[in-house]
């Protein structure tokens, strides 16, 4: 493991990027390595997606969300190593990955106020702890200003093969596409993010290569 000086403040690490790029599998090694949280917002707004779903809400009826957003519970944390999260009491993350939460999460997602209620929680993270924290907008929107952002990127084929591969359906071309569209907070390389192309690494060798990037972009890391 290697270990960040104890003498630093929180920090967040941003890792953003689309659809299986593989950026969730970077982020877990990144803050297992680092002795860090990983936070996984996707995870947040699949949840809300699963209660949307769970409610029989539309999820293109923004004001239903809203009213089920204003009604729920939600209560984000950690077990030490990752993030947790439950809604009214019930952590539902086995069936975040569900065919049907990959259908609507881009829909749910894009209502502004469900991404504010979000982004209030995820960046409450840090005040209990440095994070490496992974999604759509985390380098451009949750901590514009942490200097510490890497892009992961793939090829198209390479990231639906994946998703294939892990035994998932999941039209990850579409959901880029709502994803990137979408007026607010659409994903995109932020500002000062370095783009990590993940189409041909090794997970090691991916891992190896975002710890290089984040020393050029000054993070202390002690060997
Ligand atoms: O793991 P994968 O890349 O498939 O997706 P995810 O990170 O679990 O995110 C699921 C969906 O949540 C995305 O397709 C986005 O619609 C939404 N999301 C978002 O809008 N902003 C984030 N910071 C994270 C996820």
């Amino acid at each position: 493991m290697n270990t960040i000086p104890s003498t630093v403040p929180h920090f967040a690490i941003a890792i953003d990027g689309p659809a299986a790029s593989g950026k969730s599998t970077i982020a877990r090694l990144l803050a297992e390595r680092l002795g860090l949280i990983m936070v996984n917002s996707g995870a947040m707004y699949r949840a809300v997606t699963w209660k949307v779903l769970q409610e029989n809400i539309d999820p293109h009826d923004n004001a239903a969300v809203l009213a089920m957003m204003d009604r729920i519970r939600i209560d984000c944390g950690h077990d030490g190593i990752t993030s947790t999260i439950a809604i009214d009491g019930i952590n539902p993350e086995e069936e975040l990955r569900s065919e049907a939460i990959n259908a609507n999460v881009s829909a749910v997602s894009a209502i502004p106020e469900v991404r504010s209620k979000l982004i209030c929680l995820q960046r409450g993270y840090l005040q209990h702890s440095s994070i490496v924290m992974e999604g759509r907008d985390i380098g451009s929107v949750v901590f514009p200003d942490t200097p510490y952002k890497i892009y992961v990127d793939a090829d198209e084929e390479v990231r639906a093969a994946r998703r294939t591969d892990a035994g998932e359906v999941d039209s990850v071309a579409k959901r880029d596409a709502a994803d990137s569209g979408r007026k607010t907070a659409p994903l995109m390389v932020a500002e000062g993010a370095t783009i990590l192309d993940n189409s041909h690494h090794t997970i090691d060798s991916a891992v190896e290569a975002a710890i290089d990037i984040l020393k050029q972009q000054g993070l202390e890391i002690l060997d």
